[in-house]
């Protein structure tokens, strides 16, 4: 751990952000296929990992795990899954997407692994595997990195949650690309706030 701070369980003062409310307000997504080189150390991607495992999480459950695909790992994954694209009712198209997963030099995928509670619906475990990426989308942002959070196809394949070690009852909750981007974010068509936001 190398997180910047002296403690993670030190007092923390509710104080104002400005500077983080305006980088999340203007946070965005870095396409997939732009992010390359330099990625995040082992160490920062281990930090992301930390900001995302302090997500909220009802009952304290940690209803999700972490997947650190090694780059000769993504590799030969690719080209298993490029194997499994064939079987996709469009295989081109599926084969193409792999890109995405190719491209990025850091990949973790988050599982979603929801347990049997008397107290906290599945709902909600899932729920919390959402904030786990979210908050790992805002860690790589914060350390100058872009991310993208990505699912397609192969995370919803029999054949490679196989090749994922995907044990019955999880689901991928999302592949975490991190690395630099080769053009900065544009902005994309935001919902209009105001219409959505009604009030009792
Ligand atoms: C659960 C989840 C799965 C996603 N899967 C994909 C995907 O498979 N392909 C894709 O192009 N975008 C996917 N996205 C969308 C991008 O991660 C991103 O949110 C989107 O491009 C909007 O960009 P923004 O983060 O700047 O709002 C997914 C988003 C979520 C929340």
């Amino acid at each position: 751990m190398s997180l910047p701070f002296p403690d993670l369980g030190d007092p923390l003062p509710v104080a104002a952000e400005p500077r983080l409310l305006t980088w999340l307000a203007r946070r965005r997504s870095s396409p997939a296929q732009t992010l390359g080189a330099p990625g995040p150390s082992p160490e920062q991607l281990q930090d992301i990992i930390a900001v995302g495992a302090r997500a909220p999480d009802h009952g304290k459950l940690a209803p999700w795990r972490f997947v650190v695909i090694e780059p000769r790992a993504k590799a030969e994954l690719v080209e298993r899954l490029s194997a499994l694209a064939e079987g996709q009712p469009n295989p081109e198209q599926a084969r193409a997407k792999l890109a995405k997963l190719a491209a990025a030099p850091a990949t973790v995928l988050v599982i979603s692994r929801p347990v049997e509670s008397p107290k906290v619906p599945e709902w909600e475990q899932v729920l919390s595997a959402g904030a786990v990426c979210t908050l790992m989308l805002v860690a790589a942002g914060s350390l100058g990195f872009g991310a993208n959070w990505i699912t397609d196809w192969y995370a919803y394949d029999a054949g490679a949650a196989a090749l994922l070690g995907l044990a019955p009852g999880e689901r991928v909750a999302g592949f975490m690309h991190f690395g630099t981007p080769s053009e900065a974010p544009l902005e994309r068509a935001r919902p209009d706030v105001a219409g959505l936001v009604t009030r009792l």
